[in-house]
């Protein structure tokens, strides 16, 4: 099978769409991506959990357009969520409620009225305060609100330190120390259903050791809560999964799904995922053109369209994004460049010290920006944000418009 995005000659291509066409149709900066690598990222899931009693929830925050949720609620997936602005998206996209696990450490009274109000599956708890309020809640609503704790095992996921989420120097879940009084708690509300425990130790984690460590952290509570008369039905390892941007080297799905099920097989726990960035990373680019080729003084630039703005994981993670000429040139002459922005900051950079033959005007692709990429845009600058598309074969479908000078002051006022 060839790659989703290949060279025909020596043109660029999504799956069967030139991309000169999509520059032309819909301008640049331009998210776009695959619906077959997609869809075939969740099949290698579905695929490698075979039989065994699973769910998985897509996490998402990594790309929330209304349209890719609608390919995974198609699919009977559930969503992992953080926020109302997710919840709504996901009704929106005709997601299931029930198939929704409702995580993040600061839920405010209204969002846990709401999705109680729509009936989410469960809520992800990170802190007794947290339960008290779900509980007064839930009370006044005569409803159950089924719920996990989500643990902080104080486990280094070896990942970037803003992305690492599982040390007890990081603001998320519930210390094990004070696990079994909140457990205490529990036993007196009386609209609570403690049902999972949960565990997100962090995001773009190449190796398995981390997770399993994690799994057998939470085995060894889970036996705890049993003893102290709770049993619970089951485990969620959150998301996590890394993807290759340059040469680091993850576990495949099937390996890391393998991996998983044997740390459980003994177990009657159902087994939970929130992936997020190993389903969309790798299934989008972003399309720009080169407005300018530069040179200071030894320094040559190839200042782009797209910017920091429409792709801050440079900017904020030093992340690596390959980037690859639309269009061939065949020349043996290559140049370093930095690839920067329109933005007025010196951390306005796509890519640095990239050997590359260039001519303004002319289109590049930055690969697997799906996850993390236009979720995490802004409007610095007063930038327009980009267009997303989602090419079905030699289908091109606008799944968002390129926001316009009325949309970017809609929500403003003169005085
Ligand atoms: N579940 C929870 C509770 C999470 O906090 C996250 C991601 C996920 C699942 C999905 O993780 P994934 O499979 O995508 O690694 N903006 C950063 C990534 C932030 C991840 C935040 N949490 C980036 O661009 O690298």
């Amino acid at each position: 099978m060839q790659p989703i995005f290949h060279y025909k000659k020596s043109t660029l291509y999504a799956e069967d769409v030139n991309l000169n066409e999509i520059a032309h149709q819909f301008g640049t900066p331009t998210y776009i991506y695959s619906k077959t690598a997609i869809l075939n990222n969740l099949q290698n899931f579905i695929d490698a959990f075979g039989k065994t009693r699973h769910r998985i929830f897509y996490a998402v925050k990594a790309n929330s357009n209304i349209a890719i949720l609608q390919l995974f609620a198609k699919k009977n997936i559930g969503f992992d969520i953080v926020s109302l602005g997710e919840l709504e998206r996901v009704i929106k996209a005709q997601g299931d409620p029930q198939k929704i696990v409702f995580s993040g450490v600061a839920k405010t009274a209204l969002e846990i009225s709401r999705a109680i109000d729509v009936n989410v599956g469960c809520f992800n708890v990170e802190s007794v305060q947290e339960l008290e309020r779900i509980q007064e809640i839930a009370s006044a609503k005569n409803k159950i609100a089924a719920i996990a704790l989500r643990i902080n095992p104080n486990i280094d996921a070896k990942t970037h330190p803003f992305i690492a989420t599982g040390l007890s120097e990081n603001k998320f879940g519930i210390s094990p120390s004070h696990l079994l009084s909140l457990i205490e708690n529990i036993k007196n509300m009386s609209h609570i259903q403690l049902i999972g425990i949960a565990c997100h130790i962090g995001s773009q984690i190449t190796e398995l050791t981390p997770f399993l460590t994690a799994i057998d952290y939470i085995l060894q509570v889970i036996k705890q809560l049993k003893t102290a008369g709770f049993p619970i039905q089951h485990i969620n390892i959150g998301g996590g999964l890394g993807v290759c941007y340059q040469d680091e080297e993850p576990p495949t799905i099937q390996a890391y799904v393998a991996a998983i099920l044997k740390k459980i097989e003994n177990t009657s726990l159902e087994i939970i995922i929130e992936p997020g960035r190993s389903l969309l990373a790798n299934a989008g680019i972003l399309l720009t053109k080169i407005e300018y080729i530069k040179q200071n003084d030894y320094k040559y630039f190839a200042i782009t369209d797209a910017g920091m703005n429409d792709l801050c994981r440079p900017a904020l993670y030093n992340a690596w994004h390959n980037i690859i000429p639309v269009n061939k040139i065949l020349s043996s002459q290559k140049t370093l460049y930095d690839i920067v922005g329109p933005v007025c900051e010196s951390s306005d950079f796509l890519g640095k010290n990239r050997e590359l033959t260039l001519v303004a005007n002319d289109l590049l692709a930055i690969l697997s920006v799906g996850a993390y990429g236009f979720c995490m845009s802004s409007n610095y600058n007063s930038r327009l944000r980009p267009a997303e598309i989602m090419i079905d074969h030699n289908t091109i479908h606008l799944i968002r418009e390129r926001e316009t000078i009325d949309s970017l002051i809609q929500f403003e006022r003169l005085i």
